[in-house]
């Protein structure tokens, strides 16, 4: 099959079989079928090749396929590939431990999914477990999944008001703002649900002190604090966790993306000894999951672990992330009329345009100069670079002058349109 027939064929089977309206979406912003990846970069399937600055929302800290991570798969597929589930397994205990050795404060045990959306549904679940009480706070504009359970904190009513009702109980408050916090957390929340920064909401980091805040209206109630770290951990804003630059402790931490070494789909729970056993105290099969904490994904997030230390990706991350930040703010003093914001800590960065809209055609014109980028799922004017820690500044200048030629074209797309 040649390179065009092998694209419709994909897309026909998405039109058919998967969802019609994706598919639609995919192909106006002018990506194709990705059939390889390697380092900073997807080539897809007419051997175009794309620097990639989404880096599955943040999933590729490593980039692609990095070869530890392959290689310790690998020699392990050889072996076992999924737990039997009654035995012990090896990985997943060498992994909790390495976990509990980077993780702050007392975080010390970790429960093992596949997902983001499942770490958060356990979160809150260990959350009630353990205090017994009914409330969540969470955040206007947060993103925590769109599993049921999660979807009930996730802060955006678009995606919510076809389920209602969900769970009850839960309550929201803008981010940032730590009186509004101070105010629902009460004797009934058993949780403050937060992303240490907003990353779908559109990359927003919070006001200095606001996490030391809701720890302390936590603490003052009796009631846990989730960070949901889910985008945010091992490195992509320059800490290996993102309430370090607060030197925050949560009572629960959830981790996913590149914590899988970008190789195999893994999520955490993370949790101090307290909860711990006031979850699983009388009872160790309280929350189990079959395929959480199989050998193949276990061993990729420790050997991924093993590199970003070695390798010093945090330390790299908080680096490029500054030079990326400057570049993309000398294009923003060039079109200040389309780009209102840049903001962004270590390599999660976003820019935020002056108008709704524009985003989409940027997207369509980075991808035509071989950049991959993405909206924020809350906060469509907002792009978000989540590229690889292993980005280099050359690869970041060529991503620089993309957006420049993509902004120009689009202000002229946009000028013609309306002289018609
Ligand atoms: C902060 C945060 N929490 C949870 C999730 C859900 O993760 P998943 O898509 O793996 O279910 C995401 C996904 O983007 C996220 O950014």
């Amino acid at each position: 099959m040649d390179a065009d027939a092998r694209y419709a064929d994909v897309i026909e089977k998405y039109n058919r079989y998967i969802n019609p309206g994706f598919a639609r979406l995919v192909s106006f912003a002018g990506f194709g079928v990705e059939v390889r990846g390697e380092g900073c970069y997807i080539y897809d399937h007419a051997g175009r090749k794309f620097l990639d600055c989404l880096g599955g929302y943040g999933t590729f800290a490593l980039g692609h396929r990095h070869p530890d991570v392959i290689a310790a798969v690998k020699d392990q597929l050889d072996r076992l590939a999924l737990s039997g589930k009654a035995f012990f397994n090896e990985e997943a205990a060498n992994l909790a431990e390495m976990l509990a050795e980077i993780a702050p404060g007392d975080l010390q045990y970790s429960f093992f999914c596949n997902s983001g959306a499942e770490a958060c549904e356990a979160a809150l679940k260990f959350a009630k477990g353990a205090t017994g009480r009914p409330g969540i706070v969470s955040t206007i504009g947060s993103y925590h999944g769109k599993t049921l359970g999660v979807l009930s904190v996730t802060g955006r009513e678009k995606y919510r008001k076809k389920f209602e009702p969900l769970l009850p109980g839960v309550s929201f408050v803008p981010y940032g703002d730590a009186e509004a916090a101070e105010k629902a957390i009460n004797d009934q929340t058993a949780a403050f649900i937060v992303e240490p920064i907003q990353g779908e909401g559109g990359i927003h980091i919070p006001p200095d002190g606001y996490l030391r805040r809701v720890r302390a209206a936590c603490d003052k109630h009796g009631a846990l604090l989730i960070m949901d770290e889910v985008q945010t951990c091992l490195g992509r804003t320059g800490k290996m966790f993102a309430c370090e630059h607060e030197g925050v402790n949560p009572d629960l931490m959830t981790l996913a993306k590149q914590v899988g070494g970008g190789v195999m789909p893994l999520g955490v729970l993370m949790g101090t000894p307290a909860v711990w056993e006031k979850v699983y105290g009388d009872n160790p099969l309280i929350h189990t999951s079959t395929f959480g904490g199989n050998s193949l994904a276990c061993c990729a997030g420790l050997a991924g672990i093993k590199v970003l230390k070695r390798e010093g990706l945090v330390e790299r991350s908080a680096k490029m992330g500054e030079y990326m930040k400057r570049k993309f703010e000398g294009v923003q003093a060039k079109y200040s009329d389309m780009l209102a914001y840049v903001r962004g800590r270590g390599l999660m960065i976003g820019i935020e345009f002056a108008e709704d809209e524009v985003g989409e055609l940027v997207v369509a014109q980075l991808m035509k100069r071989g950049v991959s980028v993405a909206y924020a799922l809350n906060n469509p004017r907002v792009l978000r670079f989540e590229p690889p820690l292993i980005i280099t500044e050359a690869e970041i200048d060529f991503c620089t002058t993309a957006l420049e030629e993509a902004l120009a074209e689009t202000k002229a797309l946009l000028s013609d349109l309306v002289e018609v």
